[in-house]
């Protein structure tokens, strides 16, 4: 039995990753500092007596003993991580060299939740890993963007030279129940707008595509990555390469959800990327993963968790 330790457990997929590890009967260490998260989407594991929940700021150090270390500590939607920009990037390159500290120390393995953000607006349609990216340095973005890229850069110098075992996954958008409902993401926002008979904002013409995977694949696939070899690294792609428009997610929601929103076009906000989709061949070979649940599948658990959301 493994001793895991999940920064940013309190989250959306920190919870869930929680979930599936107690499920497997291993001990859990949930540590966040609840900015984005919160208890509820863990409270149903407290009484469980392998799981236990710290408050915690990752960008000051900490000392537990653990095997394994799944690094999710940070704000993933613009609106949060621009709140504090400069918290933002403490998050990613502090938190970075606390918990690689943490894993040197008490010989842990460790991963890295890295993202699709770190190849900014791409000029290689989809994405390999071995792309090197186009990220604007000084922009509003920039402090989520280039704190993930620097995060990745320690974990590599830890790797190269204190022979650390790294592995860096690079999430691309991904949905399901426990998203915030107020975090602009677009999945929850069309669903939120729906539920409520608000209108769908669409930001530009709505021609703009991404790609979107349901979590129980992602935790899937993060799992997967955490178990192999110690010389894979990554890093790994993991996202779902099916493509949609924004006109398409819209439409497929009000199907959904029934009501009488109708489209709402606004002006697209900065680096807002044209295109997004994850080239998936290593995962498929590295660690025979693709994904499995339909975008009308996800999106209908989704609505579900968000109609009892509102109801409460
Ligand atoms: N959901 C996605 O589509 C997606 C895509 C790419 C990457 N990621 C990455 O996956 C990870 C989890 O994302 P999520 O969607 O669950 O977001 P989330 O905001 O729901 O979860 C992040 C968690 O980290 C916690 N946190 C933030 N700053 C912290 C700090 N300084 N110390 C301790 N805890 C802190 C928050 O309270 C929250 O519980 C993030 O690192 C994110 O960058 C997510």
């Amino acid at each position: 039995m493994q001793r895991h330790l999940i920064t940013g457990g309190a989250g959306f997929l920190g919870s869930h990753l929680c979930d599936r590890l107690v499920e497997r009967g291993e001990d859990v260490l949930c540590v966040d500092n609840f900015f984005t998260g919160d208890k509820r989407n863990v409270a149903h594991l407290l009484g469980n007596s392998r799981f236990e929940l710290l408050r915690h700021d990752v960008t000051f150090p900490l000392y537990v003993e653990v095997d394994r270390i799944f690094n999710l500590a940070c704000p993933a939607s613009p609106v949060h991580y621009q709140h504090d920009p400069v918290q933002t990037t403490k998050t990613s390159v502090h938190g970075a060299i606390n918990m690689l500290g943490l894993a040197k120390r008490v010989k842990a393995r460790i991963l890295q939740a890295s993202t699709s953000e770190v190849y900014g607006d791409p000029e290689i349609h989809p994405q390999p890993e071995a792309y090197w990216g186009r990220v604007n340095p000084i922009g509003f973005r920039s402090c989520y963007d280039e704190g993930k890229r620097c995060a990745e850069t320690l974990f590599f110098d830890y790797f190269r030279q204190h022979r650390l075992e790294i592995k860096v996954v690079r999430i691309f958008n991904t949905y399901g129940p426990r998203m915030h409902p107020n975090d602009g993401r677009v999945v929850s926002n069309f669903i939120v707008q729906a539920l409520r008979g608000e209108d769908i904002t669409i930001y530009g013409d709505g021609t703009q595509t991404r790609s979107f995977c349901y979590v129980d694949d992602l935790i899937e696939a993060m799992l997967r990555m955490m178990d192999t070899p110690a010389d894979f690294t990554g890093p790994l792609n993991i996202g779902n390469p099916g493509e949609f428009t924004m006109i398409e997610l819209a439409e497929r929601v009000m199907s959904l959800v029934g009501g009488r929103s109708k489209l709402e076009f606004r002006p697209l906000p900065a680096d807002d990327p044209r295109q997004r989709q994850p080239d998936i061949s290593l995962a498929k070979q590295a660690i025979q993963w693709e994904p499995k649940v339909a975008l009308d599948d996800g999106l209908r658990e989704t609505v579900s968790y968000f109609k009892t959301l509102l109801s409460k």
